[in-house]
């Protein structure tokens, strides 16, 4: 199958420019051996290049070209399927775009077009290259440290120990701040079903909240999950949550219910009001796995929640993923519009914590930060040996 990858990335500070005729030269050899079509553009600082291919070649060359330690932040814009190839004739070829104006560049670019049908803007691929001749866009290129710039070194910040809930922690790892707790009840037996599955979740959240009362530090922002449709279903849901929650000696505006994106909000009209009374109440409401389930941003309109918390898949290696990256910064202007709080949860790799701070995330949590949920382990830059 014909494949494209697009990708950027940036020189190396310490890789003089001199290098890229040779580079080219030996790369050209081994694009036309895989069959593998496209062309390179540098503007000083960063590169940016159109593979097109067998899927298998174009696949193959990729990889090569990620772990090539003569750039880094390669970045994944675009991978897509196409009938025929754009750039037919070449091997690779380079266009340094010092050399060149923005406009003759492009129309450069064009000439070398292979394809049947002439070639426009109207293709993906080409607008991702007008946008990088024309170097818009590049308030976007969050650019990532190196992972062994950091040491994440265990503190003195254990999460409380229960049995039947276990905490798991929200941190502000620059700020070295525990922000939030997360109150997670041991899984129970199964096999409730229909109505009296809503009346048996209230019950776990209501012990979880009893069990974190007695444990968490005074003050602490609580954060319990529930499933949304117990708000509704279960009569006067939230008087016996606010009851409970007093009588554990919290305050209901410590705590947090978090709702998953992905559980179905059967009847949004009597979920809105039993948000409504929520709040009414003093408890915050987050919108949990955002992104991760089909309601999308839509639902931030409907039901304006105090944080919403990102999902771990949508952020898995997202500093070399463009589409990610587009994505979860779409959430976070609308986010940032409607004054919601942005957590980000499932951070594994201290890249996807970079960008995300980069990209104005404060809260994170995830196995980087709490290894085996033991206790928390902060950032700090590692001495040079
Ligand atoms: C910006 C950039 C673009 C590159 N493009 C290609 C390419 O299109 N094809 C290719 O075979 N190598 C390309 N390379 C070089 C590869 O990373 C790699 O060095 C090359 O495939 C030779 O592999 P080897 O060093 O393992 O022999 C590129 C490197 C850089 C830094």
């Amino acid at each position: 199958m014909l494949t494209t990858i697009i990708y950027r990335s940036h020189l190396r500070d310490d890789v003089p420019v001199n290098i890229l005729p040779d580079m080219v030269a030996r790369a050209s050899l081994l694009n036309a051996r895989h069959k593998v079509t496209g062309i390179l553009l540098f503007n000083g600082t960063h590169f940016f290049q159109i593979l097109e291919g067998p899927e298998e070649g174009v696949q193959h060359i990729y990889e090569r070209i990620c772990s090539d330690s003569r750039h880094h932040n390669v970045v994944e814009l675009m991978r897509d399927y196409s009938p025929s190839r754009r750039f037919g004739n070449h091997g690779m070829e380079l266009f340094d775009l010092r050399q060149h104006e923005a406009a003759s560049v492009l129309q450069a670019v064009l000439d070398r077009g292979t394809s049947r049908y002439r070639l426009t803007y109207d293709d993906r691929g080409l607008q991702f290259l007008r946008t990088f001749v024309e170097a818009r866009e590049k308030e976007n290129y969050f650019e990532v440290l190196p992972a062994d710039y950091w040491d994440f070194v265990p503190g003195n910040d254990a999460p409380p120990a229960a049995s039947g809930v276990s905490f798991r922690p929200v941190v502000d790892p620059l700020g070295r701040e525990v922000t939030a707790i997360e109150a997670i009840p041991e899984i129970l037996p199964g096999g409730v079903t229909g109505e009296e599955r809503y009346h048996h979740n209230l019950t776990v959240v209501i012990e979880a909240l009893r069990i974190a009362g007695g444990t968490c530090p005074d003050g602490m922002t609580l954060y319990v999950s529930i499933l949304p449709m117990t708000l509704v279903s279960v009569p006067d849901a939230i008087g016996k949550l606010v009851k409970e929650i007093e009588s554990a000696g919290l305050l209901p505006e410590q705590i947090i219910l978090g709702v998953s994106e992905t559980e179905v909000i059967s009847s949004l009209d009597a979920f809105s009001v039993a948000v409504r009374q929520l709040k009414q109440a003093g408890i915050s409401l987050s919108i949990d796995n955002f992104g991760d389930g089909s309601a999308g941003l839509s639902l931030l309109a409907y039901v304006q929640p105090d944080r919403i918390r990102v999902g771990a898949s949508i952020v898995r290696n997202i500093h070399q993923s463009g589409p990610k990256q587009a994505v979860v910064q779409a959430v976070i202007r609308c986010c940032s519009a409607l004054e919601i709080k942005v957590i980000v949860a499932g951070i594994e790799r201290p890249e996807e914590w970079m960008w995300l701070e980069a990209a104005g995330v404060i809260d994170f949590q995830g196995r980087l930060f709490t290894p085996e949920s033991a206790v928390v382990a902060w950032p700090e830059i590692r001495e040079a040996i």
